[in-house]
C-alpha cells in the first residue's frame, strides 16, 4: 500500500446498517479528539484533503470510510476525550464506536493515536484494554513528532510505552508534517493483516 493508485470516500454513518457491505478488510483509526486521526489517513494516501481536518477537535462526528486501491478500507473513527463536545455527540459516541469494534467481522486492525507530548489519557489506556479484551490486533502510533526534539521524543516514546504497557513493535513514530513514518506504518499494518488472514478466508480457488 505504499504505492497508491486509488483513495475514495465511500460513505459515513452511525450505525451498521450504514456501513458499507464488509467485503474488504477494514483498518480503523481511533484516538482522542484533535489528535491527528484524519490527518495521518491523508498522509498514509497521499492526499492532502481526502479526509477533513481541523484545528476544531470534535470535527469528525460519523464512522467515514475510505476504499484504498479497491482493495482495503480505512476507517475514520470520531475522536474521543474533548470536554467541550456538546452533550448530545458524546453520549452517542460510546454505543456508536463499540457497536462498529465490537461487530465489524472484517475489521483487521485498529491503529491508536497518541500525542509524543502528552502523557495517554484515561480514555487512551482503557481502548487499549478493551481492543485487546475484543483481541483485536493494535498499532499505537505516536504522532506530532515534529513538535519535539529527539531527546524529548525518546523520553516520551518510553513513558508512552510504560503506561499502555506496549511491546516496541506495537508502537510506531509519525509525524503528518514531514510525513516520517509513513511507510513503516503501512508496512506494520500490513503484516498485522497478513497475521490475521487465514488461507480459508482467501476466496481463491486453487
Ligand atoms: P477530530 O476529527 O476532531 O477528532 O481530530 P483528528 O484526530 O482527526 O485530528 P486532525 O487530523 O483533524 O488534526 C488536528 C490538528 O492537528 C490539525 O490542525 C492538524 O493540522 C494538526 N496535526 C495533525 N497531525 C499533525 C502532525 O503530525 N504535526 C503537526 N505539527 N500538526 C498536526
Ligand atoms: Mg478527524
Amino acid at each position: 500500500m505504499v504505492n497508491i493508485t486509488s483513495a475514495e470516500f465511500v460513505t459515513s454513518g452511525t450505525r451498521p446498517e450504514h456501513y458499507p457491505p464488509g467485503d474488504l478488510l477494514e483498518i480503523a483509526f481511533v484516538g482522542r479528539s484533535n489528535v491527528g486521526k484524519s490527518s495521518l489517513i491523508n498522509v498514509l494516501v497521499n492526499r492532502k484533503s481526502l479526509v477533513r481536518t481541523s484545528s476544531t477537535p470534535g470535527r469528525t462526528q460519523l464512522i467515514n470510510f475510505f476504499r484504498v486501491n479497491g482493495s482495503l478500507m480505512l476507517v475514520d473513527l470520531p475522536g474521543y476525550g474533548f470536554a467541550r463536545v456538546p452533550p448530545e455527540v458524546k453520549r452517542q459516541w460510546g454505543p456508536m464506536v463499540e457497536t462498529y469494534l465490537a461487530g465489524r467481522s472484517c475489521l483487521a486492525c485498529v491503529v491508536l493515536i497518541v500525542d509524543v507530548r502528552r502523557t495517554p489519557a484515561e480514555e487512551d489506556r482503557l481502548m487499549l484494554q478493551w481492543l485487546r479484551a475484543y483481541d483485536i490486533p493494535v498499532l499505537v502510533v505516536i504522532t506530532k513528532c515534529d513538535k519535539v526534539s529527539k531527546n524529548e521524543r525518546a523520553k516520551q516514546a518510553s513513558l508512552i510505552s510504560r503506561t499502555l504497557g506496549l511491546a516496541p513493535d506495537e508502537m510506531a513514530f509519525f509525524s503528518a508534517l514531514s510525513r516520517e513514518g509513513r511507510d513503516a506504518i503501512w508496512a506494520r499494518i500490513e503484516a498485522i493483516m497478513a497475521e490475521g488472514h487465514s488461507p480459508s478466508e482467501d476466496g481463491a480457488p486453487e
